[in-house]
């Protein structure tokens, strides 16, 4: 346990070599900052945010190799070096043989969601995340949410709370009839859920069910490297494997994925989507052209290629997943010692304050994950996310939207190789300090409400007394 007396806090396996500012905003500004950003934390300017922990994604920092990459760029329209570098290690640690570069994740979910979602088809997924849903029902399709019941109790020490309910799976696929389920998706590790892993043992199940129905199974891959690890250390039998070595049983398991690699592959802009089906590969080709570039930089510079060609094997470094994952476990065991309550156990890339157990006091309606965002904000110029309601509510139809209410989470999401622990220990405080000043919180209303993807953009005010 690192904060007991005597034991090692969690030792960053690198050390630094460039530094960067970071502002510490007066109580008075952030005041200002969040009149003018109507209370929603996306319309702030970074210059205004101390520890920023709104995403994990694209804000990791690159390593002195992944810079040295860069110099490498090719930057040839067509045939870059740079994309047979990448191409070459997304095929050895995957085993996909069709790849297509993107410039991040949402495109390559463009690309598969549209050629294979129509309307009145149903997704499946343990959980889907918001661009994902969106992207889904864009096509017309209905996301629909099967993860495990442990998954949305938010004190169940379940080791795998991103696994899928295979009986429901299996339920699903035998009531829609043939040709409507276009894909099953499982999404490593599981980000609306709290960060948490999925089984080798679900993954095996999953896809043999999938595979009965003759239905194909795609990753949502992002995080896989931080699924991996967490196999590695809580399946029985897996310890003496290395993350390569259960990624590539992960990805036999699959016909392909899609990827972020702002996240697993350390990169500030990134991304892919991998098949084993060229049919579909040709597809998604024409599509990636007309929305992306030529597929051999896909909507990137080729430096960045070679940037997440690097990243992408760093990802599976023991050390540096050791580190990462205990920095979240550092940051939990922190706020366990003040009676913070958040979601058990803590996850791959952030942990996620309970909310309902944070405020009982703020009913639903009054948007009590966006009051704990704004307080955090102004305590301590700490910026996070709401992972609930307002990022998950029901939008405009209804009718294509997932079917389970979703958890009222706040994440605090750690940036990989950025924030020392000292700097956690720092947001610690200001949770710890918010968590002590709990009762007085008032909720929130929105007052502009987009139609899609309404986190982004909407905004809120405060209401009078408790909501
Ligand atoms: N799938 C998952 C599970 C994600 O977490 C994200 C992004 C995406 C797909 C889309 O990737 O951003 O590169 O287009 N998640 C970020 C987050 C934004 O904050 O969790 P993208």
């Amino acid at each position: 346990m690192p904060h007991t007396p005597g034991a090692m806090p969690p030792i960053e396996p690198y050390r630094v070599k460039v530094v960067e500012s970071i502002p510490d905003p007066t109580p008075e500004e952030r005041e200002a900052a969040l009149v003018r950003a109507g209370y929603n934390l996306f319309n702030l300017r970074s210059g205004e945010v101390r520890i920023d922990l709104l995403t994990d994604s694209g804000t990791g920092a690159m390593s002195d190799r992944q810079w040295a990459a860069l110099m490498v760029g090719d930057e040839s329209y067509a045939g870059s070096r740079n994309f047979f570098a990448f191409e070459e290690t997304v095929r050895e640690i995957t085993g996909f043989p069709h790849i297509l570069p993107t410039h991040q994740g949402r495109a390559a979910e463009n690309l598969l969601f549209s050629a294979l979602c129509r309307p009145g088809t149903v997704v499946p997924n343990n959980m889907h995340f918001d661009t994902t849903r969106a992207h889904v029902m864009h096509n017309g399709s209905r996301a629909v949410n099967l993860a495990i019941p442990e998954a949305y109790r938010t004190q169940d020490p379940h080791p795998f709370k991103g696994n899928m309910d295979v009986a429901a799976l299996e339920e699903l696929l035998a009531r829609e009839p043939s040709g409507t389920v276009p894909l099953v998706l499982m999404t490593i590790t599981n980000n609306t859920g709290g960060g948490q892993p999925v089984s080798l043992a679900n993954l095996r199940e999953v896809s043999g069910v999938a595979r009965r129905h003759s239905v194909p199974l795609y990753l949502d891959m992002c995080r896989w490297a931080e699924n991996a690890f967490f196999i590695r250390e809580r399946e029985p039998g897996m310890s003496g494997r290395s993350v390569a070595e259960i990624g590539r049983e992960i990805f036999s398991l699959a016909e392909g994925a899609t990827m972020s690699a702002k996240k697993d592959g350390l990169v500030n802009i990134g991304g892919f989507v991998a098949t084993r089906n060229p049919e579909l590969f040709d597809r998604m080709r024409e599509t990636l052209i007309l929305f992306e570039g030529f597929p051999t930089y896909g909507g990137l510079a080729r430096r960045d290629l070679e940037a997440v060609a690097v990243g992408l094997r760093e990802a599976m470094d023991l050390s540096y997943l050791q580190h990462r994952v205990g920095q979240v476990r550092y940051l939990a065991e922190l706020l366990d010692a003040r009676g913070v309550p958040f979601l058990r156990p803590p996850g791959g890339h952030g942990l996620y304050l309970d909310v309902h157990r944070f405020l009982p006091h703020l009913p639903a309606e009054s948007l009590p994950g966006q009051a704990l965002v704004v307080e955090l904000y102004r305590e301590g110029a700490v910026r996070t996310v709401e992972i609930g309601s307002i990022m998950f509510g029901d939008g405009p139809d209804p009718a294509t939207s997932s079917d389970r209410p979703p958890l009222e989470l706040v994440r605090l999401a750690i940036p990989r190789r950025v924030y020392s622990s000292s700097q956690l220990a720092y947001v610690a405080e200001v949770v710890s300090r918010v968590f002590e000043r709990r009762g007085q919180i008032r909720g929130f209303r929105m007052v502009h409400r987009p139609e899609r993807l309404p986190h982004f953009t909407a905004r809120f005010a405060p209401i009078d007394g408790f909501g």
